[in-house]
Parts: structure tokens; C-alpha cells; sequence
């Protein structure tokens, strides 16, 4: 796996010390009592267990399939809810985590659906935010590190489902790339 990386963006050690900033910003701008945090999946899984244990505070954690890159390097333009229920957040607190901001048409879709549902208020964090026009107009309260509009894998973030246990962010080789999905 390692072989297939052109370079190391952002390595383990610089990653967990902004987990703790993250941490400490969210403990402190969410009002006292408990919060609910959903993770949309699989991409911020990793982000979310390394930022959730840093956050000293009672927390419901629920889970969110959306569909929005169907396993490419490119979007496709529309988020899908892939689950039959959608979890229960009237009247709450939410903490929403992704994995990275793109285009923005996920974190978009999720929020505006997270408000529809009657949560009291949501504040989104991902660990990364491209440095690029979104399609759509949202930010992340929390964003771990901006990078350059390239695409990434590890610590989540995957490629045709792979790399995602990569402990650092990753840019993977170009031949990776063509001889893998390049079709
Ligand atoms: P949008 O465009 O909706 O994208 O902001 C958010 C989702 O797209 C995926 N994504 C990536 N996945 N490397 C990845 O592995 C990337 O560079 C990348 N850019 C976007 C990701 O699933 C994210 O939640």
C-alpha cells in the first residue's frame, strides 16, 4: 500500500496534534450537556474515533450512509441517503463530522437535512477542506487542514476502497491511479 503513494501530505503525528486543538475548540463552543454526533460514512470514521476520544463530554454517536462519489476520483453531483432511518435529533445538539469538504454538495445536503429533522442547532468538523470554489454554498465550522484541490487517500479517505487504514494523507501515484481505475 505504502509503495503506491507519491507523497506524504499530512503525516500521523502533525494530524493527532490538530485532533487536539479540534477537540478543545468543540468542547468549548458547544453549551454544556449532552451532543449528538454523526459520523458519515465510511470516510470519517477514522477522524471521528481519534477526534471523539479527545472530547471529554457525553456524546450520542450515530451513523450516516451517504452516497456522493460512487468509489471515483471525481463527484457525481447528487448525495444519497442510503439508510432506511434517519437518526433521531429533535431538539439536539449536533456535531456532524466528514472526512473531507469537496464541492460541498454533501455536507449541504446532510446539514439541510439535520435542520429539516428539528435539530436545535449543527456544527459540522472535517479533518480536511480543498482549497477550491465550492458548488454549493457551506463551510465547516472546524476544519482540520486545508489542502491544494487534489485527490487524497488514507487516515479514511479511500480509493476505489482501499487506503483507508493509511495512518498519515496521501497522494497516490499517477500509475496508481491509471492502472487501477484509469479505465
Ligand atoms: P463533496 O464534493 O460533496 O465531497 O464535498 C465530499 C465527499 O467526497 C469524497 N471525496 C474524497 N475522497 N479523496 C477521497 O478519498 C479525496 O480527495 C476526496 N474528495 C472528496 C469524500 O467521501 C467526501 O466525504
Amino acid at each position: 500500500m505504502r509503495e503506491d503513494i507519491e507523497r506524504v501530505l499530512i503525516d500521523e503525528v502533525v494530524i493527532e496534534k490538530r485532533l487536539d486543538g479540534m477537540a478543545a475548540a468543540i468542547e468549548r463552543d458547544f453549551p454544556p450537556g449532552p451532543l449528538v454526533v454523526i459520523i458519515l460514512l465510511k470516510g470519517a470514521l477514522v477522524f471521528a474515533a481519534d477526534l471523539l476520544r479527545r472530547v471529554a463530554r457525553p456524546i450520542g454517536i450515530e451513523c450516516l450512509n451517504v452516497a456522493s462519489y460512487h468509489g471515483a476520483t471525481t463527484s457525481c453531483g447528487k448525495v444519497d441517503f442510503l439508510d432506511r432511518q434517519f437518526p433521531e435529533v429533535r431538539g439536539r445538539h449536533v456535531l456532524l463530522l466528514d472526512d473531507i469538504l469537496d464541492t460541498g454538495r454533501t455536507l449541504h445536503a446532510v446539514i439541510e437535512r439535520l435542520h429539516e429533522e428539528g435539530a436545535t442547532a449543527v456544527r459540522s468538523a472535517v479533518l480536511l477542506a480543498k482549497d477550491k470554489p465550492r458548488a454549493v454554498t457551506v463551510s465547516a465550522d472546524y476544519v482540520g487542514f486545508e489542502i491544494g484541490d487534489e485527490f487524497v487517500v488514507g487516515y479514511g479517505l479511500d480509493y476505489l476502497g482501499r487506503y483507508r487504514n493509511l495512518p498519515f494523507i496521501g497522494v497516490l501515484k499517477a500509475a496508481v491511479v491509471a492502472r487501477v481505475g484509469g479505465s
